[in-house]
Parts: C-alpha cells; sequence; structure tokens
C-alpha cells in the first residue's frame, strides 16, 4: 500500500528519499513522487510505475536540492494511475506540499466548500483536498493549519506536509495508517513503515491516531488534533538492515520460504516447557484468568492471515474443545455479530495494520470481548489495541506474498490452542506429544526445502495451464486455498481452493483434459476420503499432483506427480503441506517471467477498508 518518507536535518536529501521509497517498494505501489524544498521554494517530481522511472526524471531535471523534503508511492484508490494523481499534491494558495496514506472519507464536501472558494484542483484525487484545505486554512503557523484541517476531516490518514513559507518545520499526523518518527543525530527520517528509517536510526516514535508531530531541525513535539500535548514514547525498531536486504536469493519471498526452518525456531524459542506440558506466553500470561473462563473464540483476519485463523478454528475446537469460529474481518465488522460473555476475539495479522481486522478488532471489543493479537510487526496498531498478544517474532517479511509469517502464524496458534486446551481438556502429556511434534517442524520444513528443484521441475510441466484447482480436508482444507492464493497473487494463474468434498458439488464441471488438481493428501483421518476425490478427478482426466507423506505408495500410483512431506501429526500438517505449495507459485510466478515481489495491483499491508 502507499509509502511514505520525509526528512529534515542538514543533509541533501534527495537520495535519501530514494532510497527510502525503494525500501517501501514492497508494499505495492503503482506511482512515486517527491517535494524537497529549498530556498523558500519547493520542487516537486513525480513518475507513473517504479522509483526508478521516479529517479530517471530526477536526473533528467537535474534533480532536487535541499534537506526537507518528502516523498511518496501511491497505490491508487480515488483516482486513475496518472501523473496528476501521484502524490505529493500542493494547495494553490501558500505553498503547501502534502503526501498521504489512506482515505478521506469527506473529501467530495469538503472539495465543494473549497470550489466554491475559488480553489481549482488538479487532481481527481481525496489528498489534493487535504492539502488545498490546510492551504485555505493557513495563518502563518503550519502546525496549527494541520491540527485545524485534520478536525475537519473523516477517515483514515498517514500525512507529513512541508511549506514554502516555513524551511524549518515538518509536520506529521495519523490517524488509522501506520506512521513513525524516526530520530536521528540532528536529523528526522519520517516512515510509514520502520523499513524506510532503519538505515539511519533505531530510535523511532510510532505515532498514535489523531497525534500530529510538529518537527524542526532541533527537535519536534507532539500533539493531539486539538493542540493538546501529547508525551511521546521513544521505542527501539528491532530490525536488521541484513534482515531486510535480499542476499544471495534472487528474491524476497524465496528468501522468506527458505527462512521458515530458522523464522520458526525463533517463534518457539523460550515458549515450550515440554516437559512439563506448558506453554509460557509473557505476552497474555496476564490475562490467565479471564482466558480460563473464555467459552467461545473467535479469529479473524484476511488474507493469508485469515487462512492461518482457520486452522486456528480447528486447532482450538479439535484439541482445545472451546467452540471457535473463524471469519474474515471485512463480514465480521459490518454483519452486527453476536459477542457473547467470556468470548476471546483473535486477530490475525502479519503487519498489524490491515484496515479491515483493525475493523473488526474494535468491534469486537465494542461489544465486550477480550482481545488477543497474533501480530508479527512489533509495536504495530493491532498489538497496540488488543488486550494481550503473542508476537510471530519470524523477522520482517517483504514479499508480497506472505510465506513465513504464516508458518508462524500457525505456530503461535497451536501454542495458543495448547495454551487454552490445558486449562480444560487436554492432559500435561497430550501437551507434551503435541510441544515434541511442535519443536520437530523447522527440521522437517528444513527436509521439504531440499525438494525444491524437484518441485521446479514439476512445476515446469504444468505452468502453461491456465486453471488450476487445490483440494483438501480437514486442517488441510485452509491449507489448499493458501495453496490457491499464492499461485494466483504471483502468476495470476487462475486457481480456486476448495474442500475436497465440495469439489463434486459444482467444480467438477471445469475439470478438463490435463487440468492441474493439487490435493494434499497426507496421511490423516480422511485419507481415504481424499483418495477417492482423487480417483474421481483423474477419471474426467484432471492432472493429479499429490502433496503426501513420505513412504506413502499408493499415492505414487494415482498420481501423476507426488510432493513428499515428512510426517507428522494431522493437527500441524498445514505447516509442512503449505511449502511445496509456496515453492510451485514461486516458481510458477518466476517461469512466467513475473515480478515475484512486486505482483500487479497488490499491496503487502492494506490500510484501507
Ligand atoms: C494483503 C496481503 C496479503 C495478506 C493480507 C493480510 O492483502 O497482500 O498477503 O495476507 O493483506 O495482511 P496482514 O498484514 O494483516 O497479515
Amino acid at each position: 500500500m502507499c509509502g511514505i518518507v520525509a526528512y529534515i536535518g542538514s543533509k541533501q536529501c534527495q537520495q535519501l528519499l530514494l532510497e527510502g521509497l525503494k525500501r517501501l517498494e514492497y508494499r505495492g505501489y503503482d506511482s512515486a513522487g517527491m517535494a524537497i524544498l529549498d530556498a523558500g521554494r519547493l520542487d516537486l517530481a513525480k513518475a507513473v510505475g517504479k522509483v526508478a522511472n521516479l529517479e530517471d526524471k530526477l536526473e533528467t531535471i537535474g534533480g532536487l536540492r535541499g534537506t526537507l523534503g518528502l516523498a511518496h508511492t501511491r497505490w491508487a484508490t480515488h483516482g486513475g494511475v496518472t501523473e496528476p494523481n501521484a502524490h505529493p499534491h500542493t494547495d494553490d494558495k501558500v505553498g503547501i506540499a502534502l503526501v498521504h496514506n489512506g482515505i478521506i472519507e469527506n473529501y467530495a464536501a469538503l472539495k465543494t466548500y473549497l470550489e466554491e472558494k475559488g480553489h481549482v484542483f488538479k487532481s481527481q484525487t481525496d489528498t489534493e483536498v487535504l492539502a488545498m484545505l490546510i492551504g485555505e486554512l493557513y495563518e502563518g503557523d503550519l502546525e496549527k493549519a494541520v491540527q485545524a484541517a485534520l478536525r475537519e476531516v473523516t477517515g483514515a490518514y498517514a500525512i507529513a506536509v512541508i511549506c514554502e513559507k516555513e524551511p524549518d518545520t515538518l509536520v506529521v499526523a495519523r490517524k488509522g495508517s501506520p506512521l513513525m518518527l524516526g530520530i536521528g543525530n540532528g536529523e528526522f527520517i519520517v516512515g510509514s513503515d520502520p523499513a524506510a528509517i532503519i538505515a539511519h536510526t533505531a530510535q523511532a516514535v510510532p505515532l498514535d491516531d489523531y497525534n500530529v508531530a510538529k518537527v524542526t531541525r532541533s527537535g519536534f513535539r507532539t500533539t493531539d488534533i486539538h493542540d493538546v500535548p501529547v508525551t511521546p514514547k521513544v521505542m527501539q525498531l528491532e530490525l536488521d538492515l541484513e534482515q531486510i536486504e535480499l542476499g544471495s536469493f534472487a528474491h524476497f519471498m524465496q528468501k522468506e520460504i527458505f527462512e521458515q526452518p530458522k523464522a520458526l525456531r525463533n517463534t518457539l524459542r523460550g515458549r515450550l516447557e515440554t516437559r512439563e506440558g506448558r506453554v509460557v506466553l509473557g505476552g497474555v500470561a496476564r490475562l490467565d484468568k479471564e482466558l480460563t473462563k473464555a467459552r467461545r473464540v473467535i479469529l479473524t483476519g484476511q488474507g493469508t492471515a485469515l487462512h492461518a485463523a482457520m486452522i486456528g478454528e480447528y486447532l482450538m475446537e479439535d484439541l482445545a474443545k472451546i467452540p471457535a469460529v473463524a471469519e474474515y474481518a471485512s463480514e465480521f465488522r459490518y454483519r452486527n455479530p453476536i459477542v457473547e460473555e467470556n468470548t476471546v476475539v483473535v486477530a490475525v495479522s502479519q503487519s498489524g495494520e490491515t484496515a479491515d481486522t483493525l475493523a473488526a478488532l474494535r468491534e469486537a471489543r465494542e461489544r465486550g470481548a477480550l482481545s488477543l493479537g497474533v501480530v508479527n510487526v512489533v509495536g504495530s496498531s493491532i498489538s497496540r489495541e488488543t488486550d494481550a498478544g503473542v508476537y510471530l517474532r519470524v523477522g520482517p517479511e517483504i514479499g508480497v506474498a506472505s510465506t513465513k509469517a504464516f508458518a508462524g502464524q500457525l505456530t503461535v496458534l497451536a501454542m495458543l490452542t495448547i495454551y487454552l486446551g490445558r486449562k480444560r481438556f487436554m492432559s500435561a502429556d497430550q501437551c507434551a506429544d503435541l510441544m515434541r511434534e511442535l519443536e520437530r517442524v523447522p527440521d522437517k520444513v528444513d527436509r521439504i526445502l531440499e525438494s525444491d528443484q524437484r518441485i521446479r521441475k514439476v512445476t515446469e510441466g504444468l505452468v502453461d495451464r491456465e486453471n488450476w484447482l487445490f483440494l483438501g480436508r480437514g486442517y488441510n482444507y485452509p491449507t489448499a486455498l493458501e495453496g490457491a492464493l499464492k499461485l494466483k497473487e504471483i502468476s495470476y494463474i487462475h486457481a480456486e481452493g476448495m474442500p475436497a468434498a465440495e469439489m463434486k458439488h459444482g467444480p467438477i464441471a471445469l475439470i478438463n483434459d490435463g487440468m492441474p488438481a493439487v490435493f494434499i493428501a497426507n496421511k490423516g483421518r480422511q485419507y481415504d476420503k481424499v483418495m477417492s476425490n482423487i480417483q474421481e478427478v483423474k477419471a474426467r482426466g484432471g492432472r493429479i499432483i499429490a502433496v503426501a507423506t513420505e513412504g506413502d505408495d499408493q499415492i505414487t500410483r494415482l498420481a501423476d506427480d507426488v510432493l513428499f512431506i515428512p510426517e507428522i501429526t494431522e493437527p500441524l500438517s498445514p505447516m509442512l503441506a503449505v511449502v511445496p505449495l509456496q515453492l510451485m507459485a514461486y516458481h510458477a510466478a518466476v517461469l512466467r517471467g513475473h515480478d515475484v515481489d512486486k505482483p500487479r495491483n497488490l499491496a503487502k499491508s492494506v490500510t484501507v477498508e
């Protein structure tokens, strides 16, 4: 989704802003722009497409000079992908430049008001309206004008604003869309993501909703939109530059798939007291009493996080024996849900910023639910707004297609299941058995990764087909959904995931000669039933690709291609079964020549509803 980077200090900032934008590219965008203030004059450059196009543009115009500036990558919401719609946007009165993430919901009414006052708009964006409004309200103090304008708007924003009349001021603000102020040595770097800041400083102030920060070269102050001072909370960013660089890998997605064993060891570290059958989750311990009373769990998220939540639903009901339901956050939020007493809502999210998930979380809390976060990004909105939570600790995920975060989410949900289950129906031995299995997962993932080249070979034989099915049952029905999502989001192949049994209720009509049908057919309670479903597809000419348990000879005779995973207890099998599917999707995208880390139209973190 859109990205912001801004700078105030003593350095020439064009290069720094460009580098910041490049570190934000992974979030997804379709145009980019920059404004720098020098000697009381604003200079702008914008380009459609990649940041490299903006770089070329800057070179053509001889570059922008100055030590105060802001830059943006835009992911279109209001208005097409054009240069006039790219940020920064300016006003037509006092020389304001503004970049914005989010959506100004009442922009139409504000635009009419401003047009009546004689302002002329150059773009179709909601953002330009905010730039004009700040200009309209400007009376010699940028901070005050921003506060006043923000009192008039509804919607979500993270903004950075500069003004020709104030060469020593950068004003930033947030509501509903992340923004942090990095504190450097005699300089400040603002970013919508720690990745834009970390090369310069690890000290940062994450802004809270309705916070406004006025930043000058000598310091900063934070207030709310009514100018009431707010005490800033400085935090240490837990991010290494190395973690957000490619190293020897061709793509971030590939790096992150291969990082999974290490990431999972991190997720588990210090949290399993296997001999006692006890899980130690520091983040939720203080809610012990409330969690013992939990009568129902609602797991919610979007995209890959929802698939993890669905597996969480199976885990909690099957093992901890707590009624559980997984639901799209976007649907939960708007269907007037019933939240009974002692309900726990679990918000699952890599970024911790997904607007739909955040909105569902707020709705559930409003209705009295206790809330837990299963989140990767430390200090993110969801992590701050939940009563307690468990971090994934898988390190920054840059690839748009989520992989290692999914593995981390499943691991945390399994630990939460043991934690809750131990309080009710799970014996210490049963917990200990599951924990021993969990501890072995990272090594088993390592083993699957060794078959990468074979998976590539299998994918080569399928990559020309435009329609695929992914089928699984029980715990691996959500895995099938995840396999299909991975394939479609980066290779642009149409893929559908569904419960294997559902296939015969309609989708079977699609099966024609050679159509790839990927079955998750590992050993488990429904193995025989999955075998029958395979027969049904095979009988109609479909090409069977099976993810199966090592040593299974029966499947070798039935399927056209078999991708083996090590033996594992069924409830944890999605953690292994998903890995060959991730690799297949990766290879399919590379073989089809797509930009794996920057798939078209997608954003890493979707901060609009
Ligand atoms: C976007 C991404 C998906 C991701 C989903 C939820 O749509 O493209 O890969 O699964 O958001 O993101 P979250 O950060 O909440 O896990």
